[in-house]
């Protein structure tokens, strides 16, 4: 049987771009999101060559739920990308507890659940990569409006250097991507807003390929990535 990729957040942007291009190169694609009218759109471009799930990826049931339909419908799960994300913008002084704990519940508590379930199918097997969607924002903080985005990439970052050391002897590679700022729905660039030199979510699309394009025994840890005028420092 062909590879087999769960990819979430895979109605939109990066996950959307991620879904395409390895279905494209014929993986057996799982893509995750909440939105069922997205997931539908997305099948019918990718010429049904995609299975679609509609999970919430901050639900332990959900998550529990859709890697049951993986093992029974697949047997196998070679690569899952962890890029449900969002962003609540706000500096963290003014900012409600509401939108903190959104975010911590999708950037945090998502990859969380779905890492624990994913592991569960490849230790037996001795094999497998996961990889999280970080952000440059998990490797330099920027100030303004994203407080909590900043605190939760990071905390990706921190999140997936523990469970690579924790798996590593397992034949699991665990590492994560963090993209500069990308043309997707997230970013909503305004109307006469220069995004010529932004990323492209397929450019981000292409980076996860490469780290899954490695000998088994590689680990790609971290691709850091963005347009060249932007000022991550
Ligand atoms: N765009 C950027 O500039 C940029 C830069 C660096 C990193 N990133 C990261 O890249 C990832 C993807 O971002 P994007 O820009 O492609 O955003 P996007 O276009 O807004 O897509 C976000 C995706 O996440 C899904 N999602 C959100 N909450 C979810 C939940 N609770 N359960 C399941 N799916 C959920 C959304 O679908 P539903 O709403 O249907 O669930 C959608 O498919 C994020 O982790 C983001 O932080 C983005």
């Amino acid at each position: 049987m062909d590879n087999v990729i769960v990819i979430t957040g895979a109605s939109s942007g990066i996950g959307k771009a991620t879904t395409q291009l390895f279905a494209e190169r014929n993986w057996n694609v799982i893509a995750v999101a909440r939105d069922k009218g997205k997931l539908k759109a997305l099948q019918n471009e990718c010429k049904g060559k995609v299975s679609v799930r509609s999970v919430d990826v901050t639900s332990l049931e959900q998550v529990e739920e859709l890697f049951e339909f993986v093992k029974s419908e697949f047997g196998r799960l070679d690569v899952l990308v962890n890029n449900a994300g969002t962003a609540q913008d706000n500096s963290i002084y003014d900012m409600s507890v509401d939108k903190w704990e959104k975010t911590m519940k999708v950037n945090l508590r998502g990859p969380f659940l779905c890492t624990q379930q994913a592991v569960r199918m490849m230790k037996p097997v001795k094999k497998g990569r996961i990889i999280n969607v970080g952000s440059v924002r998990s490797v330099w903080v920027e100030t303004g409006n994203c407080g909590a985005y900043n605190a939760s990439k990071f905390g990706l970052r921190a999140f997936t250097e523990t469970v690579a050391r924790e798996v590593k002897d397992d034949g699991i590679a665990v590492s994560i991507i963090c993209p500069g700022i990308t043309n997707t729905p997230l970013t909503n660039p305004e109307n006469n807003q220069d995004t010529s030199w932004w990323l492209r979510p397929e450019t981000v699309a292409e980076g996860v390929w490469f780290m899954c394009s490695v000998p088994e025994n590689v680990n790609v840890f971290q691709v850091v990535l963005f347009g060249t005028k932007q000022n991550v420092w």
